[in-house]
């Protein structure tokens, strides 16, 4: 018994065949691995003329196909495949479009498809609702008839069946496999038009050839389809790295226009909660649940504000990044462990700060530190504290890289079910003279 069958209900069965005859699907089926019947759905009709078609009632353009032949085709179909786990699939526009996780499902969930393609205005409903398990369409337009939504069905599940490739590592990495796109391929010669294939595939070094490959694969999806690239969520810790390293060189943007900063105000609240939501899709992505509650909210920035800590850093008129620095102690910071805070040396606080997505990468983290220095200058002190997720890398680069030093581990409160473990981190102000 072949590992897949596929049985594709249709009025065109030769064309169909002779297609997904050819080739790689074509061999498979040869070997076994596959079995495709086309069956024509004309031999199963109850009246004289063969007719397939009628028109639709209620009146209206063209045929509609009707239910007795699909539903005589298909009971023929099914009573030789007892025993398998089958599938009847209608192949529409009105579908779920395809996608290569359909495909991975089909291929791992069954081993008997029954494709049906319609012709004309389509088919009787009745026939759908009763005998179809599922709709797929082939993308968001209309063809004359199912057979290449059907063809294009077969041969992406048929190649994931074992034996039909020479190996699995042949579609694992492909375009959409794990969500991303493959990496670009060239072949003989090294020059052609005068354009060099890129030297690391050149060199033999195996393991480069690997990083360069993935590191490809996050820049075209990025900009081939950023649709894609946004919904990615990487599953290593390598990946994550590339996701935040590719991801920041496309928001790298040139900073054309001065950047200041200024104490925020009740109308910036909007852009300042939109960077939040920005920093907590962020934090997800790279598995940190900082953030990941209803904190911090509206309220903790009208607390802020009220106050006269909360302060903004403006690309041109852009609000890019915000910052709160408090003169207020945090308690938590009494219980540092591991280390300590410089003694008898007052300092503020660095609370809640981020930085717009567009504007990661582009210099505005750096500068909003040194707006922090100058604002805690001018509040009379020569020390910043701070803490970090533990887990918040890109946040605990950022301080170290100004000035701040790691002084030792905190505990937080924060909501119920998320880590409550952070790192405190200082800095003293060199004042210039
Ligand atoms: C002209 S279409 C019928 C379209 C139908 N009247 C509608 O508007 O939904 C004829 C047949 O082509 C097939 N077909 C058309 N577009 C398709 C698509 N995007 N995906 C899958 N099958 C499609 C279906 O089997 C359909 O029954």
């Amino acid at each position: 018994m072949s590992e897949m069958r596929i049985d594709i209900l249709t009025l065109f069965p030769d064309t169909v065949y002779a297609v997904l005859h050819e080739s790689i699907i074509g061999r498979a089926a040869k070997k076994g691995a596959v079995e495709i019947n086309c069956v024509q759905i004309r031999d199963y009709t109850d009246n004289k003329q063969n007719q397939v078609d009628d028109y639709p009632y209620g009146g209206g353009w063209g045929c509609v196909m009707m239910a007795q032949p699909l539903k005589s085709c298909l009971d023929s179909v099914m009573a030789t495949a007892a025993g398998r786990r089958s599938r009847v699939i209608y192949l529409t526009p009105q579908g779920q479009p395809y996608t290569q996780e359909t495909a991975k499902r089909l291929a791992r969930d069954y081993d008997h498809l029954v494709l049906i393609c319609g012709h004309y205005e389509g088919v009787d409903e009745r026939f759908i609702d009763s005998c179809v398990d599922e709709e797929i369409s082939l993308g968001d337009f209309v063809l004359t008839g199912g057979e290449i939504a059907a063809m294009a069905v077969a041969d992406s599940v048929c190649r994931l069946v074992p034996g039909v490739l020479a190996d699995e590592q042949c579609y694992i990495g492909e375009s959409h496999w794990d969500g991303l796109l493959e990496y670009p391929q060239y072949t003989r010669p090294e020059i052609w038009e005068g354009r060099e294939v890129p030297q690391v595939l050149l060199g033999g070094d195996h393991e480069k050839v690997e990083k360069w490959r993935r590191k490809q694969q996050f820049i075209r999806t990025r900009e081939k389809r950023p649709d894609l690239f946004e919904n990615f969520t990487p599953a290593t810790e390598s990946d994550r790295k590339l996701f935040e390293e590719v991801g920041r060189d496309r928001n790298r943007i040139s900073l054309s226009a001065p950047v200041t900063c200024r104490a925020a105000e009740e109308e910036d609240l909007s852009a300042i909660l939109s960077i939040v939501d920005e920093a907590r899709a962020s934090l997800k992505r790279l598995r940190v649940d900082q953030w990941q509650g209803p904190y911090p909210g509206e309220e903790h920035f009208r607390f802020d504000l009220e106050r006269g800590e909360c302060f903004v850093v403006l690309h041109g008129e852009e609000i890019a990044a915000f910052f709160t620095l408090s003169e207020r102690e945090e308690k938590s910071y009494d219980g540092l462990t591991d280390g300590k805070w410089t003694p008898e040396l007052p300092g503020c606080v660095l609370h809640r700060c981020a930085v717009a997505g567009k504007y990661r990468g582009s210099g505005i983290a750096e500068k909003l530190m040194r707006f922090a220095d100058e604002r805690a200058l001018a509040m009379g002190f020569k020390c910043i504290r701070t803490d970090t997720h533990r887990k918040n890398k890109p946040m605990q680069r950022l301080l170290r890289a100004c000035g701040y030093r790691y002084r030792g581990n905190l505990t937080v409160t924060v909501e119920p079910g998320h880590d409550t473990a952070r790192q405190g981190y200082e800095k003293i102000i060199k004042v210039r003279r």
